[in-house]
């Protein structure tokens, strides 16, 4: 079968996916219909193929901005453009053709007796039957590893298998957008680093990746760009060296976030921003050339201006 409008969905090598398009909100803003402001005049333009992390405190907006990407709500002021139309004027199935989104409590998402079903759902809607999808369905249990649960009941996994289930289940659509809620929360290691996998082999074909996130080392190793909210309002946008920066420390924690372990480490060290573990490592190397004397004399300098 031919189908265009399946965007990356063609073939799984890297560097195949169709171009996403880019996703721009012009003056935002949404109210429940309680009355409750969720998002205040938010404007953001992602590029294709941007790497996005979304952090902020509990009720800052994210999971509502989330849900404006994908159509499931619609701005009350201001405007969302996907690939540079409008998205009230596009149609639920066209956005869900090109932008996957995960929800930060996979069982709302999650309604299938089978997990294999819940997988084929979306590639089903899409128009691909038999061993297309078998294969579609394969490979995205794959990729977040529950291949030996494709036949179990989704309830009687637990949470955080649960919650790969639902991502298993947006990979499978193959969209060239993928916003993913938390996609961390509560998995263990081995999970964040499926979790991560997804994230670096989605970027590898060129797709467009917003997570949302409260893990600051998820955040500052698999993104390319910071966004913090806060209130309803974007509080800092840019990449993770300037985001996670000790000039930017006051805003972050007025949004009661703590930069990562590496970044604080570096600055006290001396030795700029260093939000990953490896800038961390890579910088302490550079910076150790000089005697350890040395750099310990710095690090007294550096607090005693403090
Ligand atoms: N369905 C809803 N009805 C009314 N208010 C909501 C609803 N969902 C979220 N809110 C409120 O909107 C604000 C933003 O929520 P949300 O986008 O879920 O934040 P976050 O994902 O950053 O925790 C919060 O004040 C929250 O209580
Ligand atoms: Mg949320």
């Amino acid at each position: 079968m031919t189908a265009p409008s399946l965007g990356a969905s063609g073939s799984t090598a890297p560097g195949s996916a169709a171009p996403a398009p880019s996703i721009e909100f012009e003056a935002v803003a949404f109210a429940y219909p309680d009355g409750t402001r969720a998002l205040e005049d938010v404007s953001l333009r992602i590029e294709p193929g941007e790497l996005v992390a979304i952090v902020g405190q509990n009720g800052s907006g994210k999971s509502t901005l989330a849900r404006h990407l994908n159509g499931l709500l619609r701005p009350t002021s201001g405007r969302v453009l996907l690939g540079g139309a409008d998205i009230r004027l596009q149609h639920v199935a066209s956005l869900a053709g090109r932008v996957g989104l995960a929800f930060q409590n996979p069982d709302r998402q999650l309604f299938a007796g089978r997990v294999s079903a819940e997988v084929a759902f979306g590639p089903h809607n899409m128009g691909l039957r038999g061993a297309l999808l078998d294969e579609r369905v394969r490979s995205a249990l794959a990729a977040v590893g529950l291949n030996a649960e494709a036949a179990s009941n989704p309830y009687d996994l637990g949470y955080s298998r649960r919650k790969l289930l639902s991502l298993a289940s947006v990979l499978a659509m193959r969209t060239p957008i993928l916003v993913l809620d938390e996609p961390t929360t509560g998995q263990d290691a081995r999970g964040v680093a499926r979790v991560r996998a997804v994230v670096a082999s989605a970027a590898a074909e060129g797709r467009t990746v917003i997570a949302i996130s409260h893990d600051m080392r998820f955040t500052a190793e698999c993104f390319r760009r910071v966004v913090v909210m806060r209130a309803g309002r974007v509080a800092l946008d840019g990449a993770p060296e300037a985001v996670f920066a000790e000039a930017a420390w006051p805003d972050l924690r007025a949004t009661d976030l703590e930069p990562p372990l590496a970044a604080v480490a570096g600055t006290r060290l001396g030795l700029g921003s260093t939000p990953t573990t490896s800038s961390f490592v890579a910088a302490l190397r550079l910076g150790s050339t000089p005697t350890p004397a040395a750099r310990v004399a710095a690090l007294g300098r550096r607090q005693g201006a403090k």
